[in-house]
């Protein structure tokens, strides 16, 4: 039997080179071995974004990013996290199962309160409970599915763990094994993608390469890396620079050994660096680029692929919360 892998993708801001490398890749990977289902956690953007049209359009560039990367529909059960309404009747069964104190222990609910508390606001300032049951929304896409392992981020581990303890709680009082505990699975530290300015990708630092930028422009924040200022003939070392890091994510073996050597040897400039990293990244980029803007133009074909998933995944959820109801006495 093959394991069962979930993730939920936040339809949040335009995909960079570190959500490319750190996420959409392992996840693609992983889905050759498992049994995948990967959706996009829409009602997990309301928390934070009011604003119909760019909900609506990030979810549609986002679907648009895992399918111009090569998620095959017919072996990813790819869906809309809006679709299956499932998912909303466990979250009001697992609410009961939910101290608050659990809730009260989130890192991003702590974060917001240390952050007004620093401003002098009411600690509560700016938190809707949408925010605040955050990781119960997400326990409940998980735990629907009887999924085993979920390939998150290391800022997602919290919400995983979360979801195991709500389950055990359920699982306790009814002395069932009604719901099944998902494990985390984490990228390593080493694979975290440095940003131009030599810090971790990440939209929160305005430091990311975008994932779909015409050549041009590629090019061009490719040329921003932040480097050192050693002149053309000084030897560099390859170990501390961000354009060598990124080098090494795109290309081969045999061409990392051979841009090692020249920035030992010296004589080679940060532009010329810049350049080899600019050649090997939009040689993988560019017919992801092409099919993602292909995609992006026939919008109906991305609504039709979830529809198609969501059709797919309601029929398990729907037995999943049948068989819940009955053990809660609700059926
Ligand atoms: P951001 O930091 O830009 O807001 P997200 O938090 O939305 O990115 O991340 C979405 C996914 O992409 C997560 O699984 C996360 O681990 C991965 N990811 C984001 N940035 C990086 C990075 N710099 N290196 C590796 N993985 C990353
Ligand atoms: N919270 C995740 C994030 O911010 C997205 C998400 C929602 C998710 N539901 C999920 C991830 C279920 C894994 C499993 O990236």
């Amino acid at each position: 039997m093959k394991k069962i892998a979930l993730t939920g993708i936040k339809p949040t801001g335009i995909p960079h080179i570190g959500n490319y490398l750190g996420a959409i890749q392992p996840a693609l990977k992983l889905s050759e071995t498992c049994e995948a289902r990967f959706f996009i956690a829409d009602y997990h953007a309301l928390n934070a974004t009011k604003d119909p049209v760019a909900i609506r359009s990030m979810t549609l560039e986002i679907a648009a990013a895992w399918l111009a990367c090569g998620l095959d529909p017919d072996k990813v059960l790819f869906y809309r996290q809006s679709d299956v309404p499932e998912t909303f009747e466990l979250l009001t069964i697992l609410l009961a199962f939910t101290p608050k104190g659990l809730m009260n222990r989130a890192h991003a609910y702590k974060a917001m309160l240390q952050t007004n508390s620093e401003a002098g606001k009411d600690p509560d300032d700016g938190v809707n409970m949408g925010l605040f049951t955050y990781p119960i929304l997400m326990a409940a896409d998980i735990l629907l599915f009887d999924t085993d392992l979920v390939p998150v981020g290391n800022d997602q581990f919290q919400h995983v763990e979360m979801a195991v303890d709500i389950a055990q709680s359920f699982n306790h009082i009814y002395s069932s094994q009604a719901l099944r505990l998902p494990q985390p699975l984490a990228q390593p530290e080493s694979k975290t993608v440095v940003g131009l300015d030599g810090r971790k990708m990440s939209k929160s630092y305005g430091n990311i390469i975008p994932l779909f930028a015409p050549e041009k422009q590629l090019r061009k924040t490719v040329m921003k890396i932040v480097t050192n200022s050693q002149e053309i003939e000084e030897p560099k070392d390859p170990d501390t620079c961000s354009v060598f890091s990124l080098y090494k994510c795109f290309a081969s073996s045999e061409e990392i050994a051979a841009l090692r050597a020249r920035y030992t040897a010296g004589g080679m400039g940060w532009g010329e660096a810049k350049q080899e990293l600019f050649v090997a990244m939009n040689r993988e980029l560019a017919p992801h680029r092409q099919r993602y803007e292909e995609l992006v133009q026939n919008p109906d074909y991305i609504h039709q692929v979830l529809r198609e998933g969501a059709a797919k995944v309601r029929p398990l959820a729907a037995a999943k919360i049948m068989s819940l109801r009955k053990i809660i006495g609700i059926s």
